[in-house]
C-alpha cells in the first residue's frame, strides 16, 4: 500500500462563496450572509484549489515530516487531495509522482515558502495577451481606448510626483552632465519597433553579451567559494541568473536558441531554428507581443535558484534579490544598448511554463523570470512607444 505525506508548499485562506443568489438580488433582496469557502494555494500544482471540510480533516491527520502508511485504499478526501498537490504519495502512479519529486525538488533546493507561493502561483503558460496579427497603429488604438476605459472606470492614478510639506525646500542646481555616461543615462528608452531586414552586427551582439554578461573578474569569498564580477551587481555576489538569447537575425549567428557561456564568452547552440521561427517563437515566449518577437536577439532570463539558496536558504529575501538580479541586468542592457545605438526592452509577461519545457528547465533548481532584448531599431518611432517631451504638460 502507498504511502502518503502532507506538503508544506501550501497555503490555506478563506474566500466568500463567488455564486451569490442573482435573483434574490435583482428583486432587491438583502443577500443572506454568505459561508466563507475555504482554498488551498497549492504551489505543487501552481493552482487555487478548494477544499471541503472532510478533506481539511483529513489533510490536518496527515504529517509533513514523515510519510504514513495507508493500511486501506485511499479514501475519496485522500485522492482528492493527493490530485490538488497538498498531500503527497510515494507511490509510481504517473498523475502523482511528478507532484511527490516537485515537492522534494523544493525541500532539496531550499525554496522558502513565500517565495514559491509568489513564483508558481504567478506563473503563466500558453497566454496570449496582445492580438499578434494587429499591426502597430491598431494596437496601439485599442490599447488607447482600453487605458481609456481604465481611468473611466477608476479615476485617475495617483500624481506623477510625490510631494512632502517638509520644514524646508533647497533647491539643487541640476548641472547638465555631457560625459558619455550621463548621455547614454538620458538615451535609454524601450524599442517596440525593430528593423525585419537589416541584421545586428556580431560585434554588437558581442559587446552586449560581453558587457551585460560577461566575467570581468573572479573573486574568493570569505568560505573561499568562487564569486565572478559582472557589470551589474548580485546579492552575494553568486550571480545565478543565466542568459538564453533566441538569436533570430545577427551576423554570422544562425537563428536558434543558444546558451551564453560566461566563462567562455561563447554561445552554445541549443536548438537550431529559421529566422521566422525564432522570431514566432521569441513572440510566443512573450504572450503574444510580436513588437519585442522581431527584435534581433531576446534574452530569456533564467535563475539558478539552487546557486542562490544554498547560500540564503529559504531565506525570505532570496526571491526579492534574484528579482533585483534581473532588474540590474535588464537596466545594463538598456544601457549598453543606448551606447551601441541598439533598441532595447524588458518584459515579465512570459509563459515561463513553456520556455521551461522548451529549455528543459525544471523550473526549482532553475527557472525562467524575465526576458530582456536588443536589436536594430526601425526608422522613426512606434505609435506603442511613449512620447517623452523635457515640457511639463499642462494640468
Ligand atoms: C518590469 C518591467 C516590465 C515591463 N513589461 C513590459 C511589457 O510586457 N510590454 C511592454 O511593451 N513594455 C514593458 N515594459 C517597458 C515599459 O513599458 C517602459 O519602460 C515604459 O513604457 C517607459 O518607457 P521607457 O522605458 O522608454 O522609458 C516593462 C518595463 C519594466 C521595468
Amino acid at each position: 500500500m502507498a504511502r502518503i505525506r502532507r506538503t508544506v508548499y501550501a497555503c490555506f485562506y478563506a474566500e466568500d462563496d463567488p455564486l451569490p443568489d442573482i435573483a434574490a438580488m435583482l428583486s432587491g433582496e438583502i443577500p443572506p450572509p454568505t459561508e466563507a469557502r475555504l482554498g488551498a494555494l497549492a504551489v505543487l500544482t501552481g493552482q487555487r484549489h478548494r477544499l471541503n471540510r472532510s478533506e481539511l480533516d483529513v489533510l490536518l491527520s496527515v504529517p509533513a515530516d514523515r510519510w504514513t502508511e495507508l493500511d486501506s485504499p485511499p479514501s475519496e478526501a485522500i485522492r482528492a487531495l493527493l490530485a490538488k498537490g497538498l498531500l503527497v504519495s510515494d507511490s509510481d502512479d504517473p498523475a502523482l509522482a511528478p507532484l511527490r519529486d516537485r515537492d522534494e525538488a523544493l525541500t532539496d533546493n531550499q525554496w522558502n515558502l513565500y517565495s514559491a507561493l509568489y513564483h508558481y502561483m504567478t506563473q503563466w503558460g500558453g497566454l496570449e495577451l496582445t492580438e499578434g496579427e494587429l499591426d502597430p497603429a491598431e494596437l496601439s488604438e485599442s490599447s488607447r481606448s482600453v487605458a481609456k476605459a481604465h481611468v473611466a472606470r477608476y479615476g485617475p492614478p495617483p500624481s506623477a510626483f510625490a510631494e512632502h510639506n517638509g520644514t524646508r525646500e533647497i533647491p539643487l542646481p541640476g548641472a547638465e552632465r555631457q560625459s558619455p555616461l550621463f548621455r547614454t543615462l538620458l538615451a535609454r528608452r524601450t524599442t517596440r519597433s525593430f528593423d525585419s531586414i537589416s541584421p545586428m552586427a556580431l560585434d554588437e551582439l558581442d559587446a552586449v553579451l560581453r558587457y551585460v554578461f560577461g566575467c570581468h573578474g573572479y573573486a574568493r569569498n570569505a568560505a573561499d567559494v568562487v564569486c565572478i564580477k559582472r557589470t551589474s551587481p548580485s546579492g552575494g555576489g553568486l550571480h545565478p541568473v543565466e542568459a538564453y538569447p533566441i538569436i533570430s537575425n545577427v551576423t554570422d549567428v544562425p537563428p536558434g536558441i543558444y546558451h551564453y557561456n560566461a566563462q567562455r564568452h561563447s554561445l552554445t547552440m541549443l536548438e537550431s531554428l529559421d529566422i521566422s521561427e525564432a522570431r514566432r517563437l521569441a513572440t510566443f515566449f512573450m504572450c503574444g507581443q510580436k513588437y519585442f518577437g522581431m527584435a534581433h536577439a531576446t534574452f530569456i532570463l533564467t535563475a539558478r535558484f539552487d546557486r542562490n539558496q544554498w547560500k540564503y536558504r529559504r531565506h525570505q529575501k532570496a526571491y526579492a534579490g534574484i528579482l533585483m538580479d534581473a532588474a540590474h541586468l535588464s537596466q545594463t542592457l538598456y544601457l549598453a544598448a543606448a551606447e551601441l545605438a541598439l533598441g532595447a526592452f524588458v518584459t515579465l509577461a512570459l509563459n515561463s511554463r513553456d520556455i521551461e519545457e522548451r529549455l528543459a528547465l525544471d523550473g526549482v533548481k532553475e527557472g525562467v523570470i524575465a526576458a530582456i532584448g536588443c536589436g536594430r531599431p526601425a526608422p522613426g518611432q512606434s505609435p506603442l512607444e511613449l512620447s517623452f517631451s523635457s515640457e511639463p504638460p499642462e494640468v
